[in-house]
């Protein structure tokens, strides 16, 4: 019996001792709070925790710094992405911060010895003011009693103050009515925060632009939102990740974005080191971030490559070349693959002089720099090529938004910078000499076509006679298409080959548009390698048009 009692009170004693153990571990727990009020500071040892465990604020030393940072980061990713610095200008030099909120209600970063070492500037007071992290990483000075979480109930909130991080529900861009500019500014190193010189934000203007600065030097624009999303960005079109929206009002003007899937994360992050803005995506299983997309895109992305008028495509070489109708300011830097001095019309403009000027249609391109644009939502392109005629500076005219079969009226004033050729670009109608549009073009073929219609039936039987002794001669394939040939010497060849379509198109990489030269009344117009090398160019009829 006594032995049992004891066996009993030896099995009691470390059962006590676990659930002390536990109950200092709740207690533990309980401290993690996301709030800081005037009686409850954030000392430097601790933390706030938003509410759902995301995201968490306190000190840190980054990398080999000896510096001391107020900032938030992902709680649950074990790699430390810090996406908010407090104090990145202002280093502590001290482990020992305090965090506390003073009498006129701003939060306030202490050292050691009580010297301020940052502050947030709220120029509004509430009475009873409490400092939040919000589960969406957003650190708010609001009211007590004021739990909406609506934006215009804080008094200070973190994503009015961006650093090099742009997270899901940030507003990139101006609150007009401020003044308020919310850009992003990269980190100068990996483990030093304070402000670089690579810099992203909203291009102002009347038809405004996302941007990135290196320094002063615009570096990268997206092209205008056109409705779908931007005429220079591929991989915006509908995509499993995140929606994108961009606001304009006489309020504010801003692009932001939201997450589809919540158990996805995935931030914007500007990178100094590599000169890139990039989207990233954290994987759970291998315990990485993974690039989903870098801006700019590559190197005809980089603003203005070719100058004016010139126009970049990725896959040629150069990369640069002249729109139709220009030719380049000076040749010889040109030919030296310098582009900067860009290109002029071959034939000059005679503005003034009635129906001397016209437009020639340039089809999938990013839209040019807004700078010096107008724009009216409700013209039609009818109405745009008009106004657009009538003003002799203006140089370019483009539907504004292109969602929708296309409406609204972007015309351009003086020269037409950064141009490419793009997989989400647009129709852009370029101011030319007459004898260099399109209309002077058309004439042509139509007068080509009704001279050629009348004996049509004299054709159609030379036609048929013609493809009957080439058949019969080389064995070809039906449904082919005609293609100009050039043997060895350069000479033309006059007996006309054919190839099936297959061929063609696999010689054109499926007339993808990097092979596309150009385009005329009849159809474009691709340029194509065939297996043996023989290079060719390929129109394609058109099936829209009335003419082919
Ligand atoms: C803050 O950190 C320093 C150095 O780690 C330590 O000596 C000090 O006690 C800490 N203060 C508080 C209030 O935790
Ligand atoms: C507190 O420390 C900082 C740097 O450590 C120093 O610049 C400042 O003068 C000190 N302030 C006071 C009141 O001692
Ligand atoms: C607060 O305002 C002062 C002076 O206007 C400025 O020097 C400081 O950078 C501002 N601080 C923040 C966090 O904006
Ligand atoms: C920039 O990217 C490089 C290479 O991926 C990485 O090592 C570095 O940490 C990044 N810099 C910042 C500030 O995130
Ligand atoms: C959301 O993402 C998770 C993890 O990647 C995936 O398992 C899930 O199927 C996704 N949900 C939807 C609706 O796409
Ligand atoms: C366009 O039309 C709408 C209504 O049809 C009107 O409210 C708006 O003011 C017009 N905008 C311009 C720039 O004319
Ligand atoms: C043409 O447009 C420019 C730029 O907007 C403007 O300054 C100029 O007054 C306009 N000229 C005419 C004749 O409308």
């Amino acid at each position: 019996m006594q032995k049992l009692l004891h066996a009993n009170k030896m099995a009691l004693l470390p059962a006590m001792f676990l659930s002390l153990n536990l109950l200092f571990f709740l207690s533990q727990i309980s401290h993690a709070t996301d709030t800081i009020s005037k009686s409850q500071p954030l000392l430097n040892g601790s933390t706030l925790v938003s509410k759902d465990g995301t995201f968490e604020l306190g000190f840190f030393t980054p990398g080999s710094s000896t510096n001391n940072y107020l900032g938030i980061w992902f709680k649950n990713i074990p790699v430390r992405t810090v996406v908010w610095v407090a104090n990145r200008d202002n280093p502590s030099k001290h482990k020992s911060n305090m965090l506390s909120l003073n009498k006129e209600g701003n939060l306030v970063l202490l050292s050691q010895n009580r010297s301020v070492v940052w502050s947030t500037n709220a120029t509004t007071m509430v009475l009873n003011p409490v400092v939040q992290l919000l589960d969406n990483g957003n650190l708010v000075i609001r009211d007590q009693k004021d739990n909406s979480n609506n934006e215009d109930s804080f008094v200070w909130q973190s994503f009015d103050h961006p650093c090099d991080t742009l997270l899901q529900g940030m507003k990139l861009g101006w609150n007009l009515k401020t003044g308020l500019n919310r850009y992003l500014r990269a980190w100068k190193s990996w483990d030093d925060p304070s402000s670089g010189d690579f810099t992203s934000g909203v291009k102002l203007g009347v038809n405004p632009e996302l941007a990135i600065w290196k320094g002063s030097v615009e570096y990268y624009r997206s092209g205008p939102w056109n409705g779908i999303f931007s005429s220079g960005v591929f991989g915006f079109s509908p995509n499993p990740l995140f929606d994108y929206k961009h606001v304009q009002n006489e309020d504010e003007v801003y692009v932001r974005y939201t997450l589809k899937n919540s158990s996805v994360i995935s931030i914007i992050v500007l990178n100094q080191t590599l000169y890139l803005r990039q989207r990233i995506t954290w994987i759970p299983h291998t315990r990485t971030w993974s690039v989903y997309q870098s801006l700019p895109q590559d190197s005809c992305d980089v603003y203005n490559v070719c100058g004016a008028y010139g126009s970049c495509v990725i896959n040629a070489s150069p990369v640069c070349a002249c729109l139709e109708g220009f030719k380049p300011k000076s040749p010889q830097d040109w030919n030296q693959m310098d582009w900067t001095q860009g290109c002029v019309h071959s034939e000059p403009l005679s503005c003034g002089v009635k129906n001397r000027d016209g437009f020639r249609k340039i089809s999938g391109m990013k839209m040019p720099d807004t700078s010096h644009s107008w724009i009216n939502q409700n013209m039609t392109l009818e109405d745009c090529r008009a106004k657009c005629l009538e003003n002799c500076s203006c140089t370019a005219y483009a539907n504004l938004d292109t969602s929708g079969g296309g409406s609204g009226c972007s015309i351009w004033f003086g020269d037409l910078f950064d141009l490419r050729v793009s997989e989400s670009g647009q129709d852009l109608y370029v101011r030319m000499a007459t004898s260099d549009t399109d209309a002077k073009h058309n004439k042509h073929s139509k007068k080509l076509v009704s001279l050629v219609s009348i004996p049509v039936s004299l054709v159609l039987l030379l036609l048929l006679a013609f493809s009957y002794i080439f058949m019969t001669r080389k064995n070809c394939k039906e449904n082919g298409i005609w293609t100009k040939e050039k043997d060895d010497g350069g000479q033309e060849n006059l007996e006309l080959p054919f190839f099936d379509l297959a061929t063609i198109s696999n010689a054109t990489n499926n007339f993808s548009i990097d092979n596309k030269l150009g385009e005329g009344g009849f159809g474009p117009v691709y340029k194509g390698t065939m297996l043996d090398g023989q290079e060719i160019a390929v129109k394609r009829l058109s099936r829209s048009s009335g003419q082919g």
